[in-house]
């Protein structure tokens, strides 16, 4: 670094190199704040014609104060050199953004065309082209505001920092009369928009070609592809803009500002419908689901209720009203397993409960058949008895009753006899 210090602005750090000069960023000792410096490399001291110039511009740009200019501090001279100290700012210029493909919506392009007129219309109502719009002179700031740069600074440039190979980076956004070296007027400035919006939106340029004289040519004689990734109306825009004929451009960068906000409002409306939709959808899927589970509940209820109705009925030893109670809950959920398991247990005990009945009615035939062979050998106290083991089993069985009371009756009659 050649100096450390440049009047009263410390140099912190070196930003980068223009055609022009360097920008460095530097405290200003006595405010004690960042500022940015920029040198330019005018003969001053040679040329008093660049030395009027340049105090000329240096008034202009220090009284132009706006959201979108980058506010220019002052502007002096240094042994033999002159600067420009401006706000020092902290983001990206949209070279950069473009070159290295940042992801943009159409909406943020657009937001930052809409500032880009904006300072430019602003510029223009105070009488200042700035005649060299390119992405390296538009700055975007970390927290979104647009920053147009070195406003004026195109007048102080002689033919001989251009030769200096970055003729190309500045003439390929330049309008058709500009190149023909006729009288600038706002309208050169509204083709340098359309052509740095060609950029963003296509991220070519619209004239694009290896040497000078090729992008010359274009820009006088040809016009650039159809951005298809744009939309109609996107590109009506930029095309308006790249007339040739400056009659034909906006007239005003206010009616481009018109026109941009335009677009910006329909594309908020088409983004607030798509997402009003998505909304809409969501909502009445998330009322569907919750109906169903409303459902899903209603039903787990309905099945706990019957599953724990057939468990009761098992437990008391009802088992078709068991078995029915499950299969209501089988209806509803045709693999419950605690279903399955209630009719297994009561088909087990019906079945049990069918072989011991006759089992029962085995053993009461036989014991009736004891019972009349012990009242035909007249053995009538033991039939009674052998009587009453059949009914403590079967109280309601007739032929053991019958046969105890003919019994009971012939003891009777024998005893009577007896006394
Ligand atoms: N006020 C500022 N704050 C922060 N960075 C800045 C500021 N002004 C310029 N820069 C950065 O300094 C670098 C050099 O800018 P400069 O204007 O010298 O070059 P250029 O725009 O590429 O070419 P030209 O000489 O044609 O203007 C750029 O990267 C730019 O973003
Ligand atoms: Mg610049």
């Amino acid at each position: 670094m050649k100096f450390r210090k440049i009047n009263k602005y410390e140099i912190v750090d070196i930003i980068g190199q223009g055609s022009m000069g360097v920008v460095y960023k530097c405290i200003d000792t006595v405010l004690n704040r960042y500022v940015a410096l920029k040198t330019l490399n005018l003969q001053m001291a040679s040329n008093t014609e660049i030395r009027e110039r340049f105090y000329r511009e240096a008034k202009i740009l220090a009284n132009l104060t706006h959201t979108n200019i980058v506010q220019v501090y002052e502007l002096k001279e240094y042994e033999n050199f002159c600067y420009i100290v401006m706000e020092y700012l902290e983001g990206e210029s949209l070279k950069s953004i473009i070159s290295n493909k940042k992801p943009l919506s159409p909406l943020s392009k657009l937001e930052i065309v809409r500032q880009i007129a904006t300072g430019i219309a602003y510029a223009h109502s105070k009488g200042v082209i700035h005649r060299d719009l390119k992405p390296a002179n538009i700055f975007i700031r970390d927290d979104g505001v647009v920053k147009i740069l070195d406003f004026g600074v195109a007048k102080l440039k002689t033919s001989d920092m251009t030769a200096k190979g970055v003729i190309l980076g500045t003439i390929s956004y330049m309008a058709p009369e500009q190149l023909r070296g006729a009288d600038v007027d706002e309208r050169s400035d509204i083709f340098s928009i359309g052509a740095i919006m060609y950029e963003m939106f296509s991220y070519q340029k619209p004239f694009n070609a290896t040497s000078v004289t090729d992008v010359m040519s274009k820009i006088v004689n040809k016009m650039p592809d159809y951005i298809p990734r744009a939309t109609k109306d996107i590109n009506d825009i930029i095309f308006k803009c790249l007339a040739k004929n400056p009659n034909e451009r906006y007239q005003k960068a206010e009616k481009l500002i018109e026109a941009i906000e335009q677009v910006i409002t329909k594309q908020k409306e088409k983004k607030q419908k798509s997402r009003s939709f998505i909304d809409h959808t969501i909502t009445s899927q998330i009322l569907n689901v919750k109906e169903q589970i409303k459902k899903l509940k209603e039903l787990k209820n309905k099945i706990d209720s019957h599953i724990n109705q057939a468990k009761k009925y098992l437990k008391e030893d009802k088992l078709e009203e068991a078995i029915k109670e499950a299969k209501i809950v089988l209806e509803l959920d045709n693999a419950n397993q605690e279903a399955e398991k209630v009719i297994e247990k009561a088909k087990k005990s019906i079945k049990l409960k069918e072989e011991q009945e006759k089992l029962k009615v085995k053993w009461i035939k036989e014991k009736l058949i004891e019972a009349n062979e012990h009242y035909d050998s007249g053995n009538l106290i033991r039939a009674c008895e052998v009587c009453e083991s059949i009914l403590k089993v079967d109280p309601s069985n007739h032929d053991a009753k019958v046969i105890k009371s003919i019994c009971i009756k012939k003891i009777k009659e024998f005893l009577e006899r007896v006394e």
